[in-house]
């Protein structure tokens, strides 16, 4: 993976039809996805249950862009051998997870992946202050983890501030969650390049009609640029 801070699209797959995710994952990167958003989630850190590695590693030959998975789950560290073999290229841990986020960010770089942290609503920049350099993504929850579909949480002053904390490191920023194409300029705008969208993308269309997919992509790209 290279780094820029272009506009980059990455549906997740939660808003997708969950008996058909490798088809899913070819219709959406075939209409125009820069990544895929992999949301695993163990009805412990958030309420819902969604999938572990095994899945990932499932879906992993069917996606030919970047697997970017977002651990919604704690303890961490115990299953990052298993998204790593999978086949992740991105794997994100919540800072809220644990005592030991810096060990995680560090087994994961260990791992031969690049290392995310994401942050809920109710957690300030601050609380990754000390992770700039051991991070290649900052992933900031626009909702409360748990659910697609929820409404847009405003964190434009958050994403700001990281932005400058960032400066030229090659870092990138992630919005996640209530993206669409009137949300997506204001977080943009304030500095992010990888919008996670999942319901936006996926509504209106299907493996068997994909062209809708394109079209809302195309949707959230346009009003963000
Ligand atoms: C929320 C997940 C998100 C979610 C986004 O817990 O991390 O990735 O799927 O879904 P939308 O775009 O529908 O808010
Ligand atoms: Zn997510």
């Amino acid at each position: 993976m290279t780094f820029d801070r272009s506009l980059k699209i990455a549906p997740s797959i939660l808003a997708s039809d969950f008996a058909n995710f490798g088809a899913e994952c070819a219709a959406v990167e075939s209409q125009g996805a820069d990544w895929i958003h992999v949301d695993v989630m163990d009805g412990h850190f958030v309420p819902a249950i969604t999938f572990g590695a095994q899945t990932c590693a499932a879906i992993r030959p069917h996606i030919k862009t970047v697997m970017d998975v977002h651990l919604m789950i704690a303890p961490v560290d115990a299953y990052l051998q298993g998204f790593a073999d999978a086949g992740a290229d991105i794997i994100t841990a919540h800072v809220e997870a644990g005592p030991h986020i810096h060990r995680t960010l560090q087994n994961i770089r260990s791992l031969g992946c690049k290392a995310g942290v994401a942050l809920n609503p109710g957690t300030p920049a601050s609380a990754v202050a000390d992770l700039i350099d051991d991070v290649d993504l900052i992933c900031v929850m626009t909702v409360n983890p748990g659910f697609g579909g929820q409404k847009f949480i405003d964190m434009t002053a958050k994403v700001r501030t990281l932005r400058e904390m960032i400066g030229d490191r090659p870092v990138h920023i992630e919005i996640d969650g209530g993206v669409d194409p009137t949300t997506a300029p204001l977080v943009r705008a304030a500095g992010a390049d990888v919008l996670v969208a999942g319901s936006a993308v996926f509504r209106g269309g299907s493996v068997a009609n994909p062209a809708p997919y394109g079209e809302n992509i195309r949707a959230i790209r346009a009003a963000a640029e």
